[in-house]
């Protein structure tokens, strides 16, 4: 196999950056070379062994290679990985998503998040017949020019060239737990809002968690006007409870939508509906989605396996790993006198540089800091703890971390201590 050095360059002469996705090229030093993945463990080309705490961002909560799903893709393999058509996997996929997610709903299979919140959205105004999309500041819902807007001067404004005024002139950006300004924006544009669309526990600016408050605020105030309520759980689903956040909050959303952990870390993305509301997507209605992948058969046995796995015990694994690793870090953090938070949920954290989490992408004086928490992670990262490179990204844990218990949390604790130094 060819060397670190020698991919990285042929990398940086093939894809912009070096690299096939953003994030990848903020690994500090260096954007990491992989050969394999391997439990907790990624192993780098150059024969490092890393502890990986972002496990692909987020599907992996089994680890890598976990032997349940190995063993699922492995037996589809010889089946056929693509068949154009309608096959058990996919219903029995669908039937264990909405026994847990929305008994008695549908859903439609997509091959990424991305797709998956494009698809809601335009449901949502298929169904209502109305245009505007309300989001909240500092929300990530995938490569979407619906929502890839933030609030500047004068108005919402594109936050990547290429996405037109036109479309993010549709989008009203809000402030996330701002119950206030959210029944304002209903004042106001109630009557040609399609949709709101939120991420209940925010996983792209730290782990910023809704108030219930807030939610049973949006559930109402969406009711009232006839607008959809979207649950964006690409991150969160199968993370936060087995029924996602309409478990943990008590909140019902209009469409939830969901990716990464139900692929069991094959490409996916999904939207679930009652049927009234899914009943408008082709080819019984008239809203249009389509794809050539959706529903393949590699991932729906990947996902299949892996809530099947969720459901005997592994995600009470992957959260009591993070609790413990909360703790620790709590710990150490108290022990040198930092004012330090970490916020912590089911199986993702993030730490902060304030003393309490912050509630708003906005608020909490200092809890972001990229310099000082890219140090952090470049520093981790020589002691062989991979955490995201991004304070904005979450820690992830998985199962596999349980399994591998103290030794790897005590290799994880120490090098977060010596990376403080002092
Ligand atoms: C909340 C949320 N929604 C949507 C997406 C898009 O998913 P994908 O990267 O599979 O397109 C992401 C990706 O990280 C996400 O975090």
């Amino acid at each position: 196999m060819a060397g670190e050095d020698d991919i990285l360059e042929r990398a940086r002469s093939v894809f912009p950056g070096g690299v096939n996705s953003p994030i990848r090229a903020r690994v500090r030093p260096r954007p990491l070379v992989i050969d394999r993945g391997e439990g907790p463990y990624l192993h780098t080309v150059d024969g490092r062994r890393l502890v990986d705490y972002i496990l692909g961002y987020g599907p992996l909560i089994l680890g890598h290679v976990h032997p349940s799903v190995a063993e699922a893709i492995l037996k589809q393999v010889s089946r056929g990985w693509l068949h154009g058509s309608l096959g058990e996997l996919e219903v029995l996929l669908a039937e264990k998503i909405l026994g847990h997610v929305m008994p008695g709903g549908m859903v439609r299979f997509v091959n990424s998040g991305t797709e998956a919140t494009l698809t809601a959205l335009r449901l949502a105004r298929g169904v209502t017949g109305r245009r505007l999309i309300v989001k909240f500041g500092g929300s990530y819902h995938g490569s979407n020019d619906y929502t890839l807007v933030e609030e500047g001067e004068g108005g919402p404004r594109p936050t990547s060239l290429g996405v037109v005024p036109e479309c993010t002139r549709l989008t009203i950006v809000a402030p996330f737990n701002d119950v206030d300004r959210a029944r304002l924006v209903f004042e106001e544009r109630g009557e040609d809002i399609a949709g709101v669309i939120l991420e209940p526990v925010m996983a792209n600016h730290g782990l910023i968690p809704a108030e219930r408050a807030f939610l049973q605020e949006l559930r109402k105030l969406t009711r009232e006007h006839g607008a959809l309520l979207v649950f964006d759980e690409v991150v969160t689903g199968f993370r936060l409870a087995l029924g996602g956040a309409r478990e943990f909050y008590g909140v019902e959303p209009d469409i939830v939508v969901l990716g990464k952990v139900v692929g069991g870390g094959l490409p996916i993305g999904a939207v679930v509906a009652p049927r009234d509301i899914m009943e408008h997507l082709a080819p019984s209605g008239r809203v249009f989605n389509a794809g050539t992948f959706n529903a393949n058969p590699l991932t729906m046995a990947a996902g299949l396996a892996t809530l099947e796995a969720l459901e005997q015990g592994a995600l009470e694994k992957a959260n009591r790993f993070a609790e413990e690793l909360e703790r620790g870090l709590g710990g150490i953090i108290s022990e040198r006198g930092l004012e330090w938070s970490v916020q912590r949920l089911s199986s993702m954290l993030q730490l902060y540089f304030s003393p309490r989490p912050p509630k708003t992408p906005g608020g909490g004086m200092g809890a972001f800091n990229e310099m000082a928490y890219g140090l952090l992670h470049e520093r981790m990262l020589a002691r062989g703890i991979l955490v995201p490179p991004s304070q904005r990204e979450v820690w992830f844990t998985s199962s596999a971390h349980y399994d591998h218990g103290d030794a790897l949390l005590s290799e994880t604790l120490r090098a977060f201590a010596e990376s403080l130094g002092g």
